[in-house]
């Protein structure tokens, strides 16, 4: 019904087709086992729009669509937490109006799909330092979480203002500051308690990271979470990933064998 209404109304026309084939795909899917934790590196953003002779912007906003798209996808196989690098600390050095036009993409995020991630059950959050961003852009994501607090199927995290060392010495200076007042006994710390001083404390870690554009390299993503994770990269650019993409990407991650340093 909302999403009729807002058709209508925004002319936000968008819901993918559950075809028979697609039922019968996610279907197959879900026998085998499924990642708990998908983390994607969204990237060639820039290079899809400059392609297509539009500015950079351009490409985000494409960009967007398929956060929508792969959020359904993530929602629909039943996996627990997809994490989105959204923008980096380094994603700063960007010409100015890049960077307004990122932290504008929250505010219209909310206003296009908080109804429809209502709808589904999911819990939006935020991995990374608030300091920094703007308050319009913490604004919409605390309204983003207050709206979904509840919900309890998939979690949707947007990394924003993440770098994963900066992560790592924020949580080594709080466990100096705990052990320092008494609430932490050093030699208590192992790499559970530690992972507990991270942004991720309460999410598994993730199974899958994917990285979109044909660059293969982490970029200061999720370096502690990452260290047992299947990677999968791809050329596609991120405005051009579709739920097709990512059934692929968790196909190959169901055809491989984790061992952990086991044999
Ligand atoms: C990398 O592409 C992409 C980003 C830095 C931003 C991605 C953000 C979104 C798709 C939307 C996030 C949505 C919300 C609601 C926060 P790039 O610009 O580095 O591409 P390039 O390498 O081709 O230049």
């Amino acid at each position: 019904m909302i999403q009729t209404l807002k058709k209508w109304l925004v002319g936000y026309s968008e819901e993918d087709e559950q075809t028979e084939e697609n039922e019968t795909r996610i279907g197959e899917l879900r026998k085998g086992p499924l990642p708990r934790h998908v983390a994607i590196i969204m990237d060639g953003n820039g290079r899809w729009a400059k392609k297509r002779g539009m500015p950079r912007v351009a490409g985000h906003r494409a960009g967007m669509k398929t956060v929508r798209h792969i959020t359904r996808a993530a929602d629909a196989l039943g996996i627990e937490a997809l994490t989105l690098y959204s923008f980096s600390t380094e994603n700063w050095k960007r010409p100015q109006d890049e960077v307004n036009y990122l932290m504008g993409l929250p505010e219209e995020f909310l206003r296009t799909d908080v109804d429809e991630l209502v709808e589904r059950n999911i819990r939006v959050g935020m991995l990374g330092d608030r300091k920094k961003l703007p308050d319009h852009t913490l604004e919409a994501i605390d309204k983003f979480k207050e709206a979904t607090k509840d919900n309890t199927g998939l979690r949707l995290n947007f990394a924003l203002n993440y770098g994963s060392r900066s992560e790592i010495i924020r949580g080594v200076q709080r466990i100096i500051d705990d052990v320092q007042s008494g609430k932490l006994d050093k030699d208590a710390l192992d790499e559970s308690l530690f992972g507990q001083y991270l942004y991720t404390a309460d999410l598994p870690e993730p199974d899958l990271m994917i990285r979109t554009s044909g660059e293969v390299r982490i970029s200061n993503f999720m370096l502690w979470q990452l260290a047992y994770s299947e990677l999968w990269f791809t050329d596609v650019q991120w405005p051009d990933f579709t739920k097709e993409s990512f059934y692929e990407a968790i196909e190959d991650f169901q055809r491989r064998s984790r061992r952990y340093g086991a044999v």
